[in-house]
């Protein structure tokens, strides 16, 4: 029963969709129809307001971050559900029909959570491709699949299980990107439009 209850507090957290809020509460709208229509950092940076995109990439960090400290607090055998939990939170949350984000930012309070040094692998991986390529699809996906083999590289075979399972579902969660990638129309960060 208690891994149900795991699964069910990380869910919970992650599915507060904290991009649609904030830009909202914000008054810049619905992202849902801008740029990309994702419901992350990258696409609330397309409102052209750069506050609200830190803040909204620290939310959805620290929301998964707190899926897995919470759920090592009181059901610690069950961690690795609360870490899938947050993630499947974000990227299928009930209060949006199932339709969220992709769970890039998350994964990483999820990774801190789970083992920091893969967290900050992870974050190094994403933020020194933003800061290179420019193109976030690229840098979320590559620290996505980066973080579960550096896990299994530390020994921590259990963390790499849970990243790689989470990993998948980042792909899959960026399929439309990978077509974009595919045709050459991806954008870079900064840019307007999807
Ligand atoms: O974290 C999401 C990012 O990898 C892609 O976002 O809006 O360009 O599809 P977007």
């Amino acid at each position: 029963m208690e891994w149900i209850l795991a699964l069910a507090l990380g869910y919970l957290l992650g599915s507060v969709p904290f991009g649609l809020i904030i830009t909202r509460l914000a008054g810049a709208g619905d992202l849902r129809s801008i740029g990309s229509g994702n419901i992350g950092a990258t696409n609330v940076l397309r409102t052209g307001r750069k506050g609200l995109a830190a803040t909204t990439l620290l939310f959805d960090l620290l929301k998964g971050l707190a899926g897995v400290l919470i759920v090592a607090q009181l059901w610690p055998e069950w961690v690795g559900l609360g870490a899938i939990g947050a993630f499947l939170g974000h990227c299928f949350p009930v209060w949006l029909g199932f339709k969220g984000g992709k769970g890039v930012a998350t994964t990483a309070g999820v990774a801190f959570g789970l083992a920091w040094p893969v967290g900050l692998a992870y974050a190094v991986t994403w933020l020194g491709l933003v800061f290179t390529v420019r193109i976030s699809s690229v840098a979320g996906m590559s620290a996505a699949v980066i973080a579960p083999v550096v896990a299994l590289a530390l020994g921590d075979h259990h963390s790499a299980m849970v990243l790689a399972v989470i990993a998948a579902i980042v792909l899959f969660q960026h399929r439309e990107n990978i077509a974009r990638l595919r045709a050459g129309t991806e954008p870079k960060v900064g840019g307007k439009k999807s």
